[in-house]
C-alpha cells in the first residue's frame, strides 16, 4: 500500500488566516486604507527581498533585527537577498531609486520576517499596516503620522491604548548623549545584569530597554537622552509635543524607548495596548529617519513613518472586547436551484451585476441539502428554484433570518427578482 502524503504545515511561527478571521483582516486593511486616502498617502507596493545592504546598511551600531532576526539567502545568481524584516527601509530605496516630487506620501500593507522565537503575539511572519512621508522635516508632519495612527486605533474600536514619545536627536546631539551614557555604564558597569555587563559598549542605547532591575537602577541614575538635546532638536521635538496636545493626542514622554532600528533620528514613538501582556504590547511604533535616504546612495532627504502589526492590533481589540467586524462579509442572498439547468448561474450573474453578494449550491443537490448550505452561508434571503417556479417564470424568495416561513416566503415573476431584491436587501 501507499503511504499517505506527509502531512505539511505552515511553518513554525507563521499562520494561515481563513474566513470568517479574514473578514477582520479585510477591515482593518480597508479602514487604514481609507484613512491613508484621507491623509493624503497613496499606496506603495514593493519586493518582499531586497538586496541584503538595504537593510543591513553597515554602518553605525546595527540594528537588532538586522543582525540577529532577519532571512537572508543567496539566490541561483549569487546575489545575497534578505526577506524584508520591515517596510520601511524598502520604502526609501524605492524613493530613491525612482525619486518621485516631494513631499512623497506612501502608505503598505506588507508582511515582515523576523527570525524570532514564536509565542503569543510575536511571529516569524507578521504583516504590518504603515505610511512613510519623505521630503520633509516640519514637525507638523510627525505630528499628521502620529495622528493617522491614532485615529486608525480609534476607528477600529481600541480605546486602551498610550502614546509614548521619546526624541533621538541628531547625530550630533546623540553622539554627545551616548558618549556621556558610556562612561555612566563604564562606571557602573558591575551593576548591570548579566547580559549587558558584557554586552553594553556594542550598543550602549539598548541598556536603556533593558527590563531588569539591575540595569534599570544603574540607568535611573544616569543621564536620560531628553536632557541633552540640542536647541533644534529641543524645539521640533516641542513642536511634535503641542501639536499632538493641539489635537487633543495625549502622549508620554518615555525616554528610554529606544527602538530596534539604527536609523531614527529626532522624533520617535509607540503605541502599547495596555490589555495585552507587556511583552508583546507595542501594536505600532515608528519616527523620524532623516539620514536614511542618503544612507540608501540619495540626496539628503528627511522622513518620518510608522508600521503596526495587524496581528497585535486583533489580539488588542480581542483583549479589550472590541472585535465586532468592521465590514460585513455575509452573502445578501443564497440562490438555491433545484432544475438541473443553469438557471442559477443566470440569477446569481444578474444580482451580482446589480451589485448584491450572491452565492449558490453547485452540483444539483437536493433542496434539503442546498437549503443547509444556504444556511450556513449567513445568507440573508434565499431565492428558491425548482421545476415548478421554472415552468411558470417565477422565482421564491424566503427569508432565512424568519422564523415563519410561510409568512414570510413569497414568489415573484423572474423578470422582478433583481429590482425584488435591490428594494429587500435594501431594508
Ligand atoms: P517595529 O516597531 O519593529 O517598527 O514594528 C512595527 C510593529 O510591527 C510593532 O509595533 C508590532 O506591532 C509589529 N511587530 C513587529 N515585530 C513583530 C513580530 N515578530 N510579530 C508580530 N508583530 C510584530 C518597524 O518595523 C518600522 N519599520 C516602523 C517605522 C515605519 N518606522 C518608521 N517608519
Amino acid at each position: 500500500m501507499n503511504e499517505p502524503p506527509a502531512q505539511f504545515r505552515a511553518p513554525v511561527g507563521t499562520h494561515d488566516v481563513l474566513a470568517p478571521q479574514s473578514a477582520l483582516w479585510e477591515g482593518l486593511i480597508g479602514t487604514f486604507a481609507t484613512l491613508a486616502y484621507r491623509y493624503g498617502f497613496s499606496l506603495v507596493l514593493n519586493p518582499l527581498f531586497e538586496d541584503v545592504g538595504v537593510f543591513n546598511r553597515g554602518i553605525g551600531e546595527a540594528s537588532e533585527v538586522a543582525t540577529k532576526e532577519m532571512y537572508v539567502f543567496t539566490d541561483r545568481g549569487n546575489r545575497t537577498l534578505a526577506l524584508r524584516p520591515e517596510g520601511t527601509a524598502s520604502v526609501v530605496r524605492a524613493f530613491v531609486q525612482h525619486q518621485p516630487p516631494t513631499p512623497w506620501k506612501a502608505w503598505y500593507v506588507t508582511p515582515a520576517f523576523r527570525y524570532e522565537r514564536p509565542q503569543a503575539g510575536r511571529y516569524r511572519q507578521h504583516h504590518q499596516l504603515g505610511v512613510e512621508a519623505l521630503g520633509t522635516d516640519d514637525p507638523a508632519a510627525d505630528v499628521e503620522v502620529i495622528a493617522l495612527a491614532w485615529r486608525f486605533y480609534e476607528a477600529i474600536g481600541l480605546r486602551r491604548v498610550r502614546l509614548l514619545v521619546n526624541s533621538m536627536g541628531h547625530d550630533e546631539c546623540r553622539g554627545r548623549y551616548v558618549e556621556l551614557l558610556k562612561a555612566h555604564l563604564a562606571a557602573n558597569e558591575s551593576a548591570l545584569c548579566d547580559e549587558h555587563r558584557e554586552t553594553w559598549s556594542m550598543n550602549p542605547l539598548r541598556v536603556l530597554d533593558c527590563k531588569r532591575a539591575a540595569c534599570r537602577a544603574v540607568t535611573e541614575a544616569g543621564p536620560m537622552l531628553p536632557g541633552h538635546l540640542c536647541a533644534d532638536c529641543r524645539a521640533h521635538f516641542e513642536r511634535v509635543a503641542d501639536g499632538l496636545k493641539g489635537l487633543g493626542i495625549a502622549s508620554t514622554l518615555e525616554p528610554r524607548l529606544v527602538r530596534g532600528f539604527d536609523y531614527y533620528t529626532r522624533t520617535t514613538f509607540e503605541f502599547v495596548a495596555d490589555a495585552l501582556d507587556s511583552a508583546q504590547n507595542a501594536i505600532g511604533g515608528g519616527g523620524r529617519y532623516d539620514k536614511l535616504a542618503e544612507q540608501l546612495g540619495g540626496p539628503a532627504t528627511s522622513g518620518i513613518g510608522f508600521g503596526s502589526g495587524i496581528e497585535r492590533l486583533l489580539l488588542a481589540r480581542e483583549a479589550e472586547g472590541a472585535l465586532e467586524p468592521l465590514l460585513d462579509r455575509t452573502p445578501d442572498v443564497f440562490v438555491v436551484d433545484t432544475t438541473g439547468t443553469d438557471v442559477a448561474t443566470r440569477y446569481a450573474d444578474a444580482l451580482r451585476l446589480a451589485g448584491l453578494a450572491v452565492q449558490r449550491a453547485y452540483d444539483n443537490r437536493s433542496m434539503k441539502a442546498q437549503m443547509k448550505v444556504a444556511d450556513r452561508s449567513g445568507a440573508r434571503f434565499a431565492v428558491l428554484v425548482g421545476p415548478a417556479e421554472l415552468a411558470a417564470a417565477q422565482v421564491t424568495i424566503r427569508d432565512l433570518r424568519s422564523e415563519d416561513h410561510d409568512q414570510t416566503q413569497r414568489s415573484v415573476a423572474h423578470d422582478e427578482l433583481v429590482a425584488t431584491m435591490l428594494d429587500l436587501v435594501k431594508k
